[in-house]
């Protein structure tokens, strides 16, 4: 029998506080502290998120312990987000898992959240399938739009990635030009349920290979409502659920446009979806759809385990854990980090 591995995972790059423990693969608890305290700005504001990941962190962990049945002292290793994100939130949670696993004598976890957001696929649920190797990840967050080869748990390439904005910004944007709170991603999803999605159309842009370009439409997106205002000023309110559900078939038709082209240049038809975005859930059918569509073998992560999370961190701190990658004390937090770094 394996012996027993327990990971606490911490998660604070952006601005969710969060803590997670995973018992040989399997998810014990997973925490999430959401900060509100953004909504009211259309965006993360980074001296905010640090300050509220301070006051989250402690009782977050404790709270994550507490749910799992586990005390620190059976802890076999604390894993967390290196970057990227947000260096004060990023330290918050950096400085917490060195002075713990310091504390404890047990080893640190240094993890990268990208590769994180794929690797959640491999938390041992029996809901869910583990894709094979090789497959294509298609990373889609609120800081990170990328087409991914995913050789093995630990080597990954990124074949293709946006040149602009984040296709989370190009959702959180439309939703910021249509009046609606910060994360408008979910509500442009919940709109759209009841609208027509071809009742308004916007140019797709136009960008080579597999890199994708959103900040085009957001600006396509903004000049349009500008018009349908100037001519009816409750057009927005009219219109919300057809607005909505427009803005998100043109983003679904780009990412599976770069989906197919990503098939077409590597004949690896097992596909995965990983990030915030692939809560949305336009792309989780129109996925399903393709295994029937293209014959495609499709991974669609559990709805918690798509938006930033703890588990997802302690996952790749598990697999890292029986690989021996460990870290030293000395490692830094770092705003910027490739996939593979
Ligand atoms: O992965 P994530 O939680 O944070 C980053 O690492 O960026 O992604 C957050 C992004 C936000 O832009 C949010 O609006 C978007 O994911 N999002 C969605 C949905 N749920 C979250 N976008 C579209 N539809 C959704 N249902
Ligand atoms: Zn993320």
């Amino acid at each position: 029998m394996q012996k027993p591995i327990y990971i606490l995972g911490i998660e604070s790059s952006c601005d969710d506080t969060s803590a997670s423990v995973i018992y040989n693969g399997k998810v014990l608890s997973n925490v999430i502290a959401n900060q509100e305290v953004h909504s009211k700005y259309g965006g993360v504001v980074p001296e905010l998120a640090s300050r509220a990941h301070q006051q989250n962190i402690l009782p977050v962990v404790q709270q994550a312990l507490a749910q799992a049945k586990v005390t620190k002292n059976q802890l076999s290793a604390v894993a967390f987000t290196r970057g990227p994100g947000l260096m004060g939130s990023l330290l918050v949670g950096t400085s917490f898992a060195k002075s713990l696993a310091l504390g404890l004598e047990i080893p640190l976890i240094d993890v990268n959240h990208m590769q994180a957001h794929i690797l959640a696929h491999f938390i041992d649920d029996e809901d869910s399938k583990k894709p094979n190797f090789p497959f294509i990840c298609l990373t889609i967050s609120g800081g990170h739009t990328q087409i991914v080869k995913v050789t093995n748990h630990f080597e990954m390439k990124v074949l293709g990635e946006t040149i602009d904005d984040a296709v989370g910004e190009a959702f959180d944007k439309s939703a910021k030009i249509l009046g609606l709170p910060y994360p408008g991603g979910p509500l442009i999803d919940k709109y759209a349920q009841l609208g027509n999605p071809k009742a308004y159309k916007f140019t797709q842009p136009k960008v080579g290979d597999l890199d994708f370009s959103f900040s085009g439409l957001k600006t396509g997106i903004l000049y349009f409502i500008q018009k349908k205002v100037r001519l009816n000023p409750d057009f927005i309110e009219e219109n919300l659920n057809d607005i909505c559900a427009s803005i998100q078939y043109t983003i679904v038709e780009i990412l599976m446009a770069k989906l197919k082209n990503a098939v077409k240049k590597t004949g690896i038809k097992q596909i995965a979806i990983a990030g915030g975005v692939s809560a949305n859930s336009a792309i989780r059918e129109r996925l399903q759809l393709a295994e029937k569509h293209f014959g495609w073998t499709t991974y669609i992560p559990k709805f918690e385990y798509t938006t930033d999370n703890a588990a997802m961190i302690a996952i790749t701190g598990y697999l890292k854990y029986l690989n021996h990658t460990f870290s030293d004390v000395s490692v830094t937090a770092k705003a910027r980090l490739k996939v593979i770094e």
